[in-house]
């Protein structure tokens, strides 16, 4: 099997997971939430969204916790923003990298930024050029591609032609989404293949959510395409409010465990990542779906049943 031998989380947690949970979560929580992350030794981390508080009211305090994490050489703190609002209030919170995301499908555009795919991409031109002159970097998700929660299939040629044009404005990197989680190796493996023939493929990244549990099988398909940066949420957090159906991200505990078991490095602590994924477990006030952390969690218990009786 031919596999690289190092591995860049790219955690999604802190917006693709918390926008999607029932519970308001105090922004004190969040910004310690974050620490939690870096402490792990995550050094790629989406904070938040800089999108409207009407469509996504979870995250309605993103620039108190864009102004309230500690920033540190090394660590990458990124947004999400859908237009120029959004640019203009990230930038007034320090943010030094954002993010921009549209959909293969039109439908889902619609439903999540309510633009038709022409006018977000032109609307893109408001944002990327823009950030970049303010020194901040741009990377783009391209949601919907495995699948769509209205349209159902999408043509892999939709997200060869919307790699292309995101690369053009100067996006750096594009991270394809499989939103509603239907991905299946066979198709990541052709996706990727049509999209690496036009993209470099440190310029991609892959993006999936684990409704089928087939997220880490499908890391492993673009692993062996030569994919370095995978996106995922600590605990398996996460899902799109725009798309029915969806549950969260590829768990980042998993998704480490599977790759050190792999002898593929990250950088991440694992024991550290498992504590992040607890608070943020206690926070939004339910168990989440990681099985590592079940795994884990479940020895400890063992583990002191065993001292309390030996004891
Ligand atoms: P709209 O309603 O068409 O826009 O929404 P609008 O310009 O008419 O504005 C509506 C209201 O929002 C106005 O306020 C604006 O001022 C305000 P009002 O006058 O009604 O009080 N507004 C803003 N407020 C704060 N920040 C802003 C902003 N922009 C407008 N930036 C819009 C269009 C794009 C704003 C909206 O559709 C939106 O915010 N959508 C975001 C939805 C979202 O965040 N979805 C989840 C993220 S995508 C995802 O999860 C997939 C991904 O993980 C990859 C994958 O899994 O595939 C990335
Ligand atoms: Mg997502």
């Amino acid at each position: 099997m031919k596999l690289p031998e190092r591995v860049t989380v790219y955690e999604v947690g802190p917006r693709d997971g918390l926008q999607n949970e029932a519970r308001n979560v105090p922004t004190a929580d969040k910004i310690a939430f974050i620490h939690a992350l870096a402490e792990a030794g995550l050094r790629h981390i989406e904070i938040t969204s800089f999108v409207s508080p009407r469509w996504i009211p979870q995250l309605a305090d993103s620039a108190e916790v864009a102004r309230g994490v500690r920033r540190r050489e090394g660590l990458t703190l990124s947004a999400l923003v859908p237009n120029r609002r959004g640019l203009d209030a990230a930038l007034a919170a320090g943010m030094k990298e954002i993010a921009v995301c549209l959909s293969a499908s039109e439908t889902h555009n619609k439903k999540n930024i309510n633009k038709t795919i022409a006018e977000t991409l032109a609307a893109f031109g408001e944002v990327v050029a823009p950030a970049q002159a303010a020194g901040v970097r741009v990377r783009a998700y391209v949601s919907t591609v495995f699948g769509c929660p209205y349209e159902g299939d999408v043509d892999p040629a939709r997200a060869v032609w919307l790699s292309r044009e995101l690369r053009a404005m100067g996006v750096y990197q594009v991270s394809l989404g499989d939103t509603i989680g239907v991905a299946n190796p066979r198709q990541v493996e052709r996706v990727l293949e049509l999209v690496l023939a036009e993209v470099p493929v440190d310029d991609v990244a892959v993006h999936f959510h684990d409704t089928q549990g087939t997220a880490l099988a499908n890391c492993l398909a673009a692993l062996q395409l030569g994919v370095t940066t995978i996106d995922a949420a600590v605990g398996g957090l996460g899902g799109c409010p725009y798309a029915p159906g969806a549950a969260g991200n590829l768990a980042t505990d998993d998704l480490v465990a599977m790759l050190h078991a792999m002898d593929i490095a990250t950088g991440v602590d694992l024991d550290k990542l498992v504590e992040a994924s607890r608070l943020a477990a206690a926070f939004v006030g339910h168990d989440l779906p990681s099985k590592y952390l079940k795994a884990h969690l479940g020895k400890q218990a063992r583990a002191r049943r065993q001292a309390e009786r030996g004891a």
